[in-house]
């Protein structure tokens, strides 16, 4: 898959950049909870005034939490009216400064102009746009580079090391815009940054009694990028992704999926260190294998998990949905295997919706 528009490769998710309350304590969870390891930090001690960061990484993916230290910073802004959530979601290209000039002659609005960064390890570039709400796409080009992370941070050598839990690298990240925005946002990735529509899908696919989304998936050329784009369609009371809307002020990244190469060792993992995830009812294995067909794993065993199944007409995938991981019913993580399955879980979204809407009347949120 190709296009005329692609002209910056990507090269993958760099990082994912969560503004938050309390980074230190949010680090924490990441590594107790999930099973990152420690990485970088970034703060007082390193010359920042106005806010610290630390940096956690498993395999391929790279987290970065960030808090204000004073209430000036303009991320105690953006806490203050999102609630914890992700702002940066960075892409590794070759040339930041050719990724900036393409996307913004196309349109994109800047958030940042290219900037070059040196330390005793070698150079950063570093640019970034807009895209849905106040969330941005930094890129990042690290060539040159040899250090922990970027310019700027030191090792975060603490004594605690948690062993890992299977997470991989991102797989996909799915932005939650509002009303009628879905084909505007998507149109932006298409146009600006020259990916294409893999699937769409609308309220007939998707929606129970009260619930109801429309979503386009929107890739890139190699794939390693997709950004599923939703918005909230007319249900009879409020969907999640307009409970989403309302608690987080606007639109945001509503998840990050995670790729694992054993999802039930990891699912096992997740739930021993505390991860809360969706309810699944028991009687969603009594037909799954009608829809689903043979698979490889042992269905009991996937019961006893609560993972999900689905089927496409390439391969089959197995996931599952955290509950939302801060305060406000927002941002929430999805674990998934890919058995050459190249779609999201379509054929779960009714099992899904009906174990969010349980959630969502526990909230008095429907
Ligand atoms: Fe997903």
């Amino acid at each position: 898959m190709t296009t005329e528009n692609n002209t910056f490769p990507l090269k993958g998710t760099d990082y994912v950049e969560f503004y938050v309350g309390n980074a230190k304590q949010a680090a924490h969870f990441y590594q107790s909870a999930f099973g990152f390891q420690p990485l970088a930090y970034a703060g007082l001690e390193t010359g920042l005034t106005d806010r610290c960061s630390y940096v956690v990484r498993q395999n391929k993916i790279t987290f970065v939490l960030t808090a204000a230290l004073t209430p000036e910073s303009e991320v105690a802004e953006h806490h203050r009216k999102h609630g914890d959530g992700v702002k940066t979601i960075a892409l590794l290209v070759d040339d930041a400064t050719k990724a900036y000039e393409e996307t913004t002659s196309r349109g994109a609005v800047s958030a940042q102009h290219p900037n070059k960064a040196t330390d005793d390890n070698g150079e950063v570039i570093t640019s970034a746009v807009e895209t849905y709400g106040d969330t941005v796409h930094v890129f990042v080009e690290r060539n040159n580079y040899k250090g922990l992370f970027l310019p700027g941070f030191v090792a975060w050598e603490p004594e605690y090391q948690p062993e890992d839990c299977g997470l991989l690298y991102v797989d996909h990240i799915v932005g939650s815009v509002g009303w009628n925005e879905m084909d505007k946002t998507a149109d932006y990735y298409k146009n600006v940054f020259g990916f294409e529509q893999l699937i769409s899908f609308d309220d007939k696919d998707i929606s129970t009694e009260y619930t109801a989304l429309k979503s386009k998936v929107m890739v890139n050329d190699n794939m390693w990028i997709k950004f599923p784009i939703n918005e909230p369609a007319v249900g009879k009371k409020k969907s999640q992704v307009e409970e989403f809307h309302d608690f987080y002020r606007g639109s945001g990244a509503q998840h990050v999926a995670i790729a694992t190469d054993d999802i039930v060792a990891t699912i096992a993992a997740l739930r021993d260190r505390g991860v809360d995830f969706l309810h699944v009812p028991d009687s969603y294995y009594d037909t799954v294998v009608d829809r689903v067909g043979e698979i490889d794993e042992d269905l009991e065993v996937l019961k006893k998990h609560k993972i999900l199944i689905d089927r496409d007409d390439k391969g089959y995938l197995l996931q599952l949905f955290t509950k939302p991981v801060e305060d406000r019913p927002t941002f929430f993580f999805e674990i998934i295997q890919r058995k050459d399955a190249i779609s999201f879980g379509k054929g779960n979204f009714q099992a899904l919706f009906e174990s969010i809407e349980l959630e969502q009347a526990n909230r008095g949120t429907l």
